[in-house]
This record gives C-alpha cells, sequence and structure tokens, in this order.
C-alpha cells in the first residue's frame, strides 16, 4: 500500500516528536562510512565488468563552427563521431532540446567524438594523436560585449528606485564581479556502460537518477525503461552532476556499437571543461535608506551568461525580493549568449554569488550611514514577504543575527582599520544567510523483514552528505528500530523515484517518502495487533500498547511492505519558504603583502528540525569552506580570444584546503517549520555558502578599509 502525500496545509504537530526510538537527530556517523575508508564503497571508475573497454573523449579546439574531418586513430578499436554525442555535451545539465546540428560545436573543449580501445593507455594516445579538421566561426566569448537578452519575466519593478535613491539620506551605488565557478567534485565524472539486448545499463556519477535516466534514454535514442541507472557512491556533485554529461552518452553509444561494456572517464581537466560552470556575473546594487537605515530602494541589477539556446541562467536576484524590505525595488536580470563552455547549477546558484554580493553592499550602506551592519539588518527584516505579501513559513533571521553577535564577541569589533597585531591587520564581518527552500516530489519502499530488520529502497543519491543515515534514522525512529537494523539501499533507478540530491531538496523530500513508507507499515502493525495507529509505540523492537508489549518479530508473520510518496501541495504557494542564518567572520590582513588569513567563522543556521546533528553540521562545514573559496581563492579564467577555461586543475583554482580554513563553528537554532510536510525539516546544504564569503569581504574592509567588488579578494586587489 502506498501513502500519499501531498502537501497542502500546514502540520502544526510532528507525528516524528511522538516517536520513542529518540535516534533522530542524533549524531550518527555515517552508515557507509566504513565502506568508503576502506575502499569497499566502489566509484563509476572502479567497475570492471569482464569484456570491458576504454573510453577516451576528444574535446573541440575551436570556439565554435563545424567539425569537418577527423582521422584515423592507430591503436584504437573505433572513433566514435555521433550526433547523439554533441547534441547533449553542451548541456551539461541537459535543460532542454538540441542547441546546435550534428557537428556545430558550440565552445572551446566540447565533446565531439569518443576514442575506444583495449587498453585505457591506447585510448588516451590515440586520442591525443587524431586529427581533427573544423571550419571555425567568429563568435563571442566576452559577456559584457554583448547584447544580453532581458527576459520580461524576469525582470520586476515596483514604485520608483531612481526617485527613492535621490530622495534618500544615505545611498549606494557600486558594481561588483564575481568569476566562473566549476562545481570541483572530488570524483571526477566517469561512466561505465553495458547493454543487454535492448538495455542499457549504466553506472556513473549522477545527482538525480530519475531525470538523468529520461535525459539518457533521449540522448541514446530509447525510452526510460530501457535505461538503469546505478550510482550508489558518489563522490560530490555540487550541481555538476544534476544531470547527465558526454561521459554517461560517450559510454553508452560505444557500448552499443562495439556490444561491449565501455568505460568513460573524464580527467580533471576535461571536468573544468565538460560539466558546467556557474556563470560569471556582474551586479549592479543600488541601496537607498533614511536618516534611521530604513531602506526606501533596493535594486539588483544581474548580467549573467550561457550558450545560445541553454535555458538555465545563475538565478542571481533569486532571494533579492524578499530578504529585506523596500517601498521602492528594482531587479534587472540580463543573460549575454556567449561561447563560453556551458553555465548550471553549482554551489547553491543564486544566493552563494547573490546574496553574497548583496550583504556586502548592505555592510557598505551600514558603513555609509554611521550604523553598525548587524543592526542594518535588523532594521530592515520585513514582516511579510514583501511585493507579494505571502506569511513567511518561519522566519529565524533576526535570531540568527542576536545569536551569532552574542556568540561571536561582535561588540569586539573596532571601527575600520583599528585593529592591528604586529603585521597584521585585524576585522571582523557579518552577513546574513538566506536560501529558497523547496520540496521535490518523491517515493520510497520500505519493507519490514519478519526478523524485524527494515529495508529502505529508493533512488535517492547519498553525495557525501549523509542521506544513507538520515534516511536510516527516519525509518529506525518510524519503526522503534536500532540504527543498524535498517538497511538503506540508494542510487538505483530500478527503486520508487525521489527527489535526488540538489537544491537543498533532497534531505526533506527524499526523507518525507521514507516516514510515509514506514507510516503505512505502523497502520500494517497496527492492524495486525488490532489497535489504532495512534496508540502504537514502537521501541527497541517492541510493539506497545496500553500495558501489552511484544517483540516485533514474534508479531510478523511475513513480510510487511510499504510505499511512500510525497507531493508538493498548495503550501509552497500560499508562505514564502526559506532557511536564514548568519554569518560571522574574523579575519587578518597583512599590512606588506595583502594575503588574508581567515581566523575564525561562525554560522548561524535555522533549517527546521535537523535529522543528524553531525551530518548537517559537515553540510555547513562544507558551504562555509567555499564561502571562503568564493571570497579569497576561486576563478576560473576564460581566454579573452576563445573563452576557453584555462585555470583547468585543483592547483590553480584553489579550493581552500586545510591550511586555509580556520577551527569553523556551527551552531543550529531550534527551529520547527509547520509548512514543509510531517518533517518539520528544511534543506541545509546550501544555506552555509549563502553569504559566507561576504561575512569575509565586510572583515577584510573592517580590517584595512578596502573594498573588494572583483571576486575572488586576491592580494593583489588588497595591498
Ligand atoms: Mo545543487 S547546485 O542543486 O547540486
Amino acid at each position: 500500500m502506498t501513502r500519499h502525500l501531498k502537501v497542502d496545509a500546514p502540520i502544526p504537530d510532528s507525528p516524528l516528536d511522538h516517536m520513542a526510538q529518540g535516534v533522530l537527530g542524533k549524531p550518527v556517523s555515517r552508515l557507509e562510512g566504513p565502506l568508503k575508508v576502506t575502499g569497499r564503497a566502489t566509484y563509476a571508475a572502479e567497475a570492471r565488468p569482464e569484456g570491458l573497454l576504454y573510453g577516451v573523449l576528444v574535446q573541440a579546439a575551436i570556439p565554435a563552427g563545424k567539425v569537418l574531418s577527423i582521422g584515423d586513430a592507430p591503436g584504437a578499436m573505433v572513433v566514435i563521431h555521433d550526433p547523439r554525442l554533441i547534441r547533449y555535451a553542451a548541456q551539461g545539465m541537459a535543460t532542454e532540446g538540441p542547441t546546435a546540428g550534428p557537428d556545430e560545436v558550440e565552445y572551446m573543449g566540447q565533446a565531439i567524438a569518443v576514442v575506444v580501445a583495449e587498453a585505457l593507455e591506447a585510448a588516451q594516445a590515440a586520442a591525443q594523436a587524431l586529427q581533427v579538421t573544423y571550419e571555425a566561426k567568429d563568435v563571442p566569448v566576452d559577456p559584457e560585449a554583448v547584447e544580453p537578452e532581458r527576459p520580461e519575466d524576469k525582470q520586476s519593478a515596483t514604485g520608483d528606485l531612481d526617485r527613492a535613491m535621490q530622495d534618500a539620506s544615505h545611498t549606494l551605488d557600486q558594481i561588483w564581479h564575481t568569476p566562473s565557478h566549476t562545481a570541483a567534485a572530488m570524483e571526477p565524472h566517469a561512466a561505465t556502460a553495458e547493454w543487454s539486448g535492448d538495455t542499457l545499463t549504466v553506472r556513473a556519477g549522477y545527482q538525480m537518477l530519475a531525470t538523468s535516466r529520461e535525459q539518457l534514454a533521449d540522448a541514446v535514442g530509447i525510452k526510460p525503461d530501457q535505461v538503469r541507472l546505478l550510482a550508489p557512491y558518489v563522490g560530490g556533485g555540487f550541481g555538476s552532476k544534476l544531470g547527465i554529461n558526454a561521459d554517461s552518452v560517450a559510454a553508452a553509444i560505444a557500448a552499443q556499437q562495439l556490444g561491449r561494456p565501455v568505460q568513460v572517464v573524464m580527467t580533471r581537466q576535461q571536468v573544468f571543461d565538460l560539466a558546467h560552470r556557474r556563470s560569471e556575473t556582474r551586479q549592479r546594487i543600488r541601496l537607498a535608506c533614511d536618516t534611521q537605515g530604513k531602506l526606501t530602494g533596493i535594486g539588483h541589477e544581474a548580467l549573467v551568461s550561457n550558450l545560445p539556446g541553454v535555458s538555465f541562467s545563475e538565478p542571481v536576484t533569486q532571494a533579492t525580493p524578499f530578504t529585506y524590505q523596500a517601498a521602492h525595488r528594482q531587479i534587472v536580470h540580463a543573460i549575454a549568449r556567449v561561447h563560453r563552455s556551458c553555465a548550471g547549477s553549482v554551489r547553491a546558484p543564486g544566493e552563494a554569488v547573490g546574496a553574497t554580493v548583496f550583504e556586502c553592499a548592505m555592510d557598505e550602506l551600514a558603513e555609509t550611514a554611521g550604523i553598525d551592519p548587524v543592526e542594518l539588518r535588523l532594521r530592515n527584516i520585513p514582516d511579510t514577504e514583501p511585493c507579494t505579501g505571502r506569511p513567511f513559513s518561519s522566519h529565524k533571521l533576526a535570531e540568527a543575527l542576536r545569536e551569532g553577535a552574542a556568540r561571536f564577541n561582535w561588540s569586539d569589533r573596532r571601527p575600520t582599520g583599528q585593529r592591528r597585531e604586529g603585521d597584521w591587520y585585524i576585522g571582523m564581518g557579518v552577513a546574513s544567510a538566506v536560501r529558497v527552500n523547496s520540496l521535490i516530489e518523491s517515493r520510497a519502499r520500505v519493507t519490514l523483514q519478519a526478523d524485524g530488520r527494515a529495508i529502505v529502497e529508493t533512488d535517492m543519491t547519498d553525495i557525501g552528505t549523509g542521506s544513507y543515515t538520515i534516511l536510516g534514522q527516519i525509518a529506525a525512529e518510524t519503526l522503534g528500530l536500532a540504527v543498524d537494523r535498517v538497511e538503506v539501499r540508494l542510487g538505483d533507478s530500478d527503486f520508487p523515484p525521489a527527489s535526488g540530491s540538489g537544491g537543498s531538496f533532497g534531505a526533506a523530500s527524499s526523507g518525507t517518502s521514507v516516514y510515509l513508507a514506514c507510516a503505512e507499515i505502523r497502520s500494517q502493525i497496527a492492524a495486525l495487533i488490532g489497535c489504532d495507529e495512534a496508540d502504537l509505540t514502537l521501541q527497541n523492537g517492541q510493539v506497545r500498547t496500553g500495558n501489552v508489549s511484544r517483540p516485533l518479530d514474534a508479531l510478523l508473520t511475513g513480510e510487511l511492505t510499504g510505499d511512500g510518496h510525497l507531493e508538493p501541495g498548495k503550501t509552497e504557494d500560499t508562505v514564502r519558504q526559506a532557511t536564514w542564518g548568519s554569518h560571522w567572520a574574523e579575519i587578518a590582513v597583512n599590512r606588506w603583502t595583502g594575503e588574508v588569513r581567515v581566523r575564525r567563522m561562525l554560522g548561524v543556521f535555522a533549517c527546521g528540525r535537523v535529522l543528524n546533528e553531525k551530518t548537517a553540521r559537515s553540510q555547513c562545514l562544507g558551504g562555509m569552506t567555499f564561502g571562503l573559496g568564493m571570497a579569497l581563492t576561486e576563478a576560473m579564467a576564460h581566454d579573452p580570444r576563445d573563452g576557453h577555461i584555462v585555470t583547468r586543475d585543483l592547483a590553480e583554482y584553489h579550493i581552500p584546503c586545510h591550511a586555509d580554513v580556520p577551527p569553523l563553528e556551527v551552531h543550529f537554532l531550534t527551529e520547527s517549520d509547520t509548512y514543509v510536510g510531517p518533517l518539520h525539516a528544511k534543506g541545509l546544504g546550501e544555506l552555509g555558502i549563502c553569504g559566507a564569503g561576504a561575512a569575509i569581504l565586510n572583515a577584510i574592509h573592517n580590517a584595512c578599509g578596502v573594498r573588494v567588488r572583483e571576486l575572488p579578494a586576491t592580494p593583489d586587489k588588497i595591498i
């Protein structure tokens, strides 16, 4: 039986608060951790089916134009240049139909062919020796040098911002630039494809199996039910594995043509080209406020880029309409169509760069107005969503700011440039954290075996976030079992389709479907002993009702199965759902070199129920670390001649390493959001990055008086 829930109304009383096991929320270590640290959790590139062949992707050496000819590849079995490969290769997250004809190259580095050989080295050598001729086309690659599109539905204006700017006591009008970012997942993209008759099985790194399955079927030209995807372990996604990539398509096509399994593993350099990037942004922020620091005007104009025909564009201004109140507002969203690599969702698309820049602007305005930056924010928090008037499903920004200020000893902050220790200027900075929240349709199946063990099955993925563990905890809590009595099976498209991992929606969405499946089993147990489900207590493998208590396995004669199906409903439209928090940073700037050392950071977050204190905290630590990277080190450089990404390894694209990251502190506010289903849990995977970089950039200014508006804040921009 399926327990279906459409979330159409708030659920004030969470059933999880009435369960007796007491395991939900606890800092349970990852269930699959031992498999990962002992090498028994195998990743896509480690599959070694019988008869495996190796495919190496060949990349376009022109920014745009046509492939005219592809030469022979001595030492290789075959060179496959197939329109099906090129069609999806340009898209990363395949957002819509074909964007180009069969032989059209759209960006430098795009996959145009795959070379297959018996040995990896032979395929590599052949790919390198391959002669390709092109007819190159002149195309724009600089987003600031073209007339951008301004889609009507992405612009909005209320009141008269120009007028508000004229009439204001204090104003700010500045432009920021953020560079292209790469997701930089630890595991490079890899796929191993195998056909059995008309059925294709691909083992690869995916964040969302159900949609990736449809994309791959479409790419290869078969039906989704002919495709099985396996992604039991994924070494990080951060957006880059939301959809299929060239590795999957190439492996599938090659395996089909050759009748043997084929594996395609991207090199790190190929990942930089072929997994989509986060678009660079140009952001103009205008702010106007009165003498008391009450905002009267907010303007946020964003310019982003993408390839022609790709529907995604970095939603820079996503949170701007509802973060702060102001009567006069203007949002501009412009998209430059250029032939840099495909842009897509990377680590909190929108707020990661949008809120970071906006929070820098708030800091500048606070200084201009002579108001403490925490106080300025507190004075401008809306009661309901500006423009729509919708209530917030929950709203803890003010509490996060106050709590953070106390925990971080904000009162120690000195005016700009007034704290020095030897050669180091010391500064403190703050930023609000905000991220939209949503649920995605999700299904799960739970089987309670006669021996009292439970098996959870869903095509949900664990991309290093802790899905295995939290889903195990939800099932254990609801069925009254120790966590080790629950086996969680994920990452197989044969299992019921879940939300997948992305957009911070995974835990709450897939978690709710697992809860619903378990709730269905609870009602079956209640029926077995003849009581109301509400009168049932399940704990430590015991079933209790009234003063009767029996072991669960003694009650069961066979297995019980429950299916759970979560559907987002009306509540998403009636309230504004978001997660909130505050970021704090203390940094030191070297007076001679301009080097910035982050000394400590604090993140205070409210994201509804915390399902596992340890994995939740780890998510936030990761986000804050990426915020540090955004502020100080991460940037992809595009060659101005052809748009090609020249920063193509993790030495030049510097993700903060241990030596860069000081002790980070994470504090969760107690919160229960009744609008997000029975779990009362919201997303948190991305909240940790949204605004974190701004706290650092604001701290740099507090230390030495320099405003860096061209990210990242490398020493040359500070000295
Ligand atoms: Mo995320 S950028 O939706 O994985």
